[in-house]
């Protein structure tokens, strides 16, 4: 099967009133894991990785992301790369080369003007360059001048200021703060419901749900029904794929072959991903 585009997974998705699960790539076990566990629940899927991931790969976002390609043209369902939480124009600019069809600018850590205005800027490069491009805009909120980061628990997107911001940053799809945070290794995240039907319905573009990591399954299944429409998952498949390497060196000290508890941490990933895409899609 050929890549995907990200355009395309999220126009049928929404079309037919379910998301498309993007899930965070770390290493190559993560891929081949995400992989196998669309295949196995038989939907698209997306694979992204972000500009920490790259970080982490000493920041060459090339091999991880031409690994990431390979396996997606050779899946069996429809499979897309997403480069994801791009902070600076030297990663943003690779895209192309690495063969991602969307990218998720993130400004959201900036004031409203300097969001609207670094993100508009990204948006007419992506658009000249072929790319969709996702942005982020939460809610500066808080008293007394407290901001509030666009994850933190109490940041809110203002669904009159998201309709503005998409319309002056020409963003394609938009990262919302509705109840979710990053990183949470609970399932404990309440999403506002009736707020994410108002963004739905004030701003044209797919909404997208961040730290779904943190989001109990029923809640991720009716925040896709308010509207939802791209479900950002990482946190939980690296519980798994931790969990599993602790639970195999536990159990075998001498254990000295990392093919071993790589296997089983792929495995335990790769029902993680089964399982989560069944619930929004
Ligand atoms: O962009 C990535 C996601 O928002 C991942 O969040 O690690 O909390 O699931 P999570
Ligand atoms: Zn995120």
């Amino acid at each position: 099967m050929t890549l995907a585009s990200t355009g395309s997974l999220l126009a049928d998705a929404r079309a037919e009133k379910r998301a498309v699960a993007a899930f965070n790539v770390i290493t190559l076990e993560h891929a081949e894991g995400i992989v196998a566990g669309a295949e196995r629940a038989g939907r698209p899927v997306i694979l992204q990785i972000s500009e920490n991931a790259v970080k982490f790969h000493d920041g060459c976002v090339l091999p991880i992301a031409l690994a990431a390609h390979a396996m997606a043209e050779a899946a069996n369902v429809p499979v897309s790369l997403h480069l994801d939480h791009v902070e600076h124009d030297g990663l943003l600019h690779q895209a192309t080369d690495a063969g991602f069809s969307s990218v998720m600018f993130d400004a959201s850590h900036s004031s409203y003007a300097e969001n609207v205005e670094l993100t508009r800027r990204a948006a007419d490069w992506a658009h000249a360059n072929g790319l969709l491009i996702e942005s982020e805009l939460g809610q500066v909120g808080g008293k007394d001048g407290v901001h509030l980061g666009a994850h933190e628990p109490g940041a809110r997107t203002d669904p009159d200021e998201a309709a503005a911001y998409v319309a002056s940053t020409g963003v394609d799809a938009l990262a919302v703060a509705v109840g979710s945070s990053h990183a949470m290794t609970k399932r404990t995240a309440g999403l506002d419901f009736a707020l994410i039907e108002q963004l739905r319905d004030a701003v044209l573009v797919p909404l997208v749900l961040h730290g779904s990591s943190g989001v109990p399954d029923d809640a991720l299944a009716k925040g896709v029904r308010a509207g939802i429409v791209k479900v950002n998952i990482g946190t939980a498949l690296n519980m798994a794929y931790t969990g599993a390497v602790r639970s195999f060196l536990a159990d075998d000290a001498k254990a000295v072959d990392p093919r071993k508890y790589l296997e089983s941490a792929r495995s335990a990933l790769t029902d993680t991903v089964a399982q989560l895409i069944t619930v929004i899609s």
